[in-house]
C-alpha cells in the first residue's frame, strides 16, 4: 500500500470572521501565542510523516508563502545581535518540509480548492488539513487518521460529536459503527439544520483522501451556499463502502472562531514552560477579583 506522504491545506478563505484583523493579513498567520496557526498545523503534518505539502492560497495570502521561506535580512540583523539561536529556531520552519503554492483564482469553495490539487497528488492518496482546526493531541491527529487508512485504505474523515445545535456549521455522517472510533459512513449532508441531521457526528478539517476524490469533484455541482463542497463529492464515493469515520483522539479548537480561537490562546499558554505558571496564577487573580 502507498505511504500518505502527501498533504494538501486549503488555504484561501478569506478570513472575513476576523474582520478587520484579517483585512491585511491572512487568517492563517493570526498567532495562537507566537507561533501563526497554520504553523500548528504543518506541524502536525510533519509530526505524521508528511514530507510533502501543497498549501492552496490566494492573491492576499503572500505572508504564508514568506513564512515558510528564509528571511535573509532577518537573519543578517539576528547575526549581527548575536542571536544565532533565534536564526536557527527560524530555519527549523523553512526547512521543515518540502512546501510548494497554488493559487485558486475564485474562492468557489472548499471542493473547489482541493481540485486544485489534482496534478499534486498525481495519482496518490493524500491528507487535506483545514486551517482552522486546531488539534492538540499526544499522537497527532493526522497520524492517528494514517493507522486508520492502513487498516481501513479508502476516504478517512477526522470526525467528533458536537451539540446538535452546532452541527449545523459542519458536515454530518449518516453512518454504523465498524469498531471501536470506527465507522462506516452512509451518507453524508454538509450543514444540515439541527432537525435534519443525520447524526451529530461532524466532519472536523482532518481528511484522507483517494485519487477518485477528483472525478467524483468534477460532477460535483454547487452545493451549501452555492459552493461545490467537498462533503458533496465524498458523498458519491459512499456507496464503494470505502468512506469512514474516524472519532479522533484530542482537543479540537476552531480557531475559526471569536471564542475557539481564545480557548486555543488561554489553553496552550498554560501548557507552555515559559508561561504556564505565571500566566495561571495571573488567571486564577483575575477571576478571584471579578
Ligand atoms: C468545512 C467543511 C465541513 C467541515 C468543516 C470542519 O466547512 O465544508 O464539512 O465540517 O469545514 O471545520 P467550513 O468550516 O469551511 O465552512
Amino acid at each position: 500500500m502507498k505511504k500518505i506522504t502527501k498533504a494538501v491545506i486549503p488555504a484561501a478563505g478569506l478570513g472575513t470572521r476576523f474582520l478587520p484583523a484579517t483585512k491585511a493579513m491572512p487568517k492563517e498567520m493570526l498567532p495562537i501565542i507566537d507561533i501563526p496557526t497554520i504553523q500548528y498545523i504543518v506541524e502536525e503534518a510533519v509530526q505524521s510523516g508528511i514530507t510533502d505539502l501543497l498549501i492552496i492560497t490566494s492573491r492576499s495570502k503572500k505572508a504564508i508563502e514568506d513564512h515558510f521561506d528564509i528571511n535573509v535580512e532577518l537573519e543578517c540583523a539576528l547575526t549581527k545581535s548575536g542571536k544565532t539561536q533565534v536564526i536557527s529556531e527560524l530555519r527549523k520552519i523553512s526547512d521543515m518540509v518540502n512546501v510548494q503554492f497554488i493559487r485558486q483564482q475564485e474562492q468557489k469553495g472548499l471542493g473547489h480548492a482541493v481540485y486544485h490539487a489534482k496534478t499534486f497528488a498525481a495519482g496518490e492518496p493524500f491528507a487535506v488539513l483545514l486551517g482552522d482546526d486546531v488539534v492538540h493531541s499526544e499522537v497527532p491527529c493526522l497520524k492517528q487518521m494514517i493507522d486508520v487508512y492502513e487498516k481501513h485504505p479508502g476516504t478517512i474523515l477526522g470526525v467528533q460529536t458536537v451539540s446538535y445545535d452546532n452541527i449545523s456549521k459542519y458536515g454530518a455522517l449518516d453512518c454504523s459503527k465498524v469498531e471501536d472510533r470506527v465507522y462506516r459512513v452512509k451518507d453524508m449532508v454538509e450543514k444540515p439544520k439541527k432537525e435534519e441531521a443525520p447524526s451529530n457526528i461532524a466532519v472536523l478539517g482532518r481528511y484522507i483522501l483517494e485519487p477518485e476524490i477528483f472525478d467524483a469533484l468534477e460532477k460535483t455541482k454547487p452545493g451549501a451556499g452555492g459552493e461545490i463542497q467537498l462533503t458533496d463529492a465524498i458523498k458519491m464515493l459512499c456507496e464503494s463502502g470505502k468512506v469512514y469515520g474516524y472519532d479522533f483522539i484530542g482537543r479540537r479548537y476552531d480557531v475559526g472562531d471569536k471564542f475557539g480561537y481564545l480557548q486555543a490562546m488561554v489553553e496552550y499558554a498554560l501548557r507552555r514552560d515559559d508561561l504556564g505558571d505565571v500566566f495561571s496564577e495571573y488567571l486564577k487573580e483575575i477571576i478571584s477579583s471579578l
